[in-house]
């Protein structure tokens, strides 16, 4: 069976490769314009709030994440041609995950990708699944990001929940750039400072339980122009689902006022229009920005749900597929108590490729 599935997009296509212990792992962009000088300081930085081993709250394991441009720039300038980034692993322990090809890890892709690809899949640091392989989809991102801005376009997302710890909600109208300073200069991405403290205690409790812990990112992207996308099966919540289950862990989506609009009447959901200064604006953003699967000019808004890191150091039952009899299964080796915090900059990587292909597509 032949499946394109690491590709993704319509004029920006990007294809990311690589498994979590291969030599490397990285992205092929293809539909860059010529001619874009690109800072390679801002895409490192970018790429550092996603790597682990820079807090107790995230995995020990040490990762470089240095992105290496193999062609497509010259000088720093984009020259046209398909641009390759690579990301080489140097901090891979196969033998941590040998067990793994014999007792599925429960709730992880092990047992799915044996049944599809015949047990010939690598196992090790989970392979082509990993969470490791959103560091290309943040180094595609963080390239969309860097052109977004240039048009006036700023993308930011925060730590909406993580177990029963919350912050406070994106105001769906007036979020603005001057909100996003605040959020990137805390230790976690939080709007609240003191419920950055609940969550990080919450991630502390689970750790020392040998526990996981899932959260919810809350996303804001301000300054795009109204009339991006399509209606149907085209639409830029469409384009920003599809995008967003491509990071492993999330299991949900919502745009606007999303589960909770489905509680109210019309009465308190609609979106009221108004003209003030010759702009059309709306007096609430239940819409999350996007009617009819087009921009309507308001702020897009959405969250996006992890779940529980799968891999935990608590017994959980399996199965041996080698003996064909049920085992119990305790997960060694490093993972984050809760993947959250280094989802966030994933998330709006993964925006920003949606929105820059929507950009060039009109
Ligand atoms: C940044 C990031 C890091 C991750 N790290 C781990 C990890 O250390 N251990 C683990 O079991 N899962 C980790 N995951 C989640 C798994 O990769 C994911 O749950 C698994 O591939 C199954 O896919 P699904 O949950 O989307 O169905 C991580 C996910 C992300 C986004």
């Amino acid at each position: 069976v032949v499946d394109l599935s690491s590709q993704y997009g319509k004029k920006l296509k990007i294809s990311v490769f690589g498994q979590s212990h291969s030599a490397a792992i990285g992205v092929n962009i293809e539909g860059l314009p010529a001619g874009i000088k690109l800072d390679m300081d801002d895409l490192r930085a970018f790429l550092r709030r996603r790597a682990p081993g820079q807090s107790e709250l995230s995995t020990a394991r040490a990762e470089d994440d240095a992105p290496e441009i193999l062609c497509g720039l010259v000088n720093g300038v984009t020259c046209g041609a398909p641009l390759t980034v690579i990301i080489r692993n140097t901090n891979a322990l196969p033998a941590d995950y040998e067990k793994i090809r014999d007792i599925p890890r429960p709730s992880h892709a092990d047992y799915a990708a044996h049944l599809k690809y015949g047990g010939h899949q690598d196992v090790a640091g989970g392979g082509h699944f990993s969470g490791r392989l959103t560091a290309p989809l943040c180094v595609a991102g963080g390239i969309c990001l860097q052109i977004l801005r240039g048009h006036g376009v700023d993308i930011c997302a925060h730590i909406l929940r993580i177990g029963s710890a919350g912050d406070q909600a994106f105001d769906p109208v007036g979020v603005s750039a001057g909100d996003f300073g605040a959020i990137r200069g805390n230790p976690l991405p939080v709007i609240r400072k003191e419920a950055g403290e609940a969550m990080r205690l919450e991630i502390l409790d689970a750790k020392e339980k040998g526990d996981s812990v899932g959260g919810v990112v809350e996303c804001a992207l301000i300054g795009l122009p109204a009339g991006l996308g399509n209606p149907m099966f085209d639409g830029i919540e469409n384009r920003i689902a599809g995008i967003m289950f491509g990071i492993p862990a999330v299991k949900g989506i919502e745009f606007g006022s999303g589960f909770k609009g489905s509680e109210r009447r019309g009465s308190e959901n609609n979106d009221a229009i108004y003209i003030e200064d010759n702009e059309i604006r709306t007096r609430t953003n239940n819409s999350g920005g996007i009617l009819g699967g087009i921009t309507n000019g308001m702020p897009i808004l959405f969250r996006t749900a992890f779940k529980p890191t799968p891999s935990i150091g608590v017994e959980q039952e399996s199965v041996s597929l080698s003996r064909k009899e049920n085992v119990t299964l305790q997960v060694k080796g490093r993972h984050d108590p809760c993947i959250v915090p280094r989802a966030v900059p994933c998330v709006e990587a993964a925006a920003a490729i949606a929105l820059y292909d929507a950009y060039l597509d009109k």
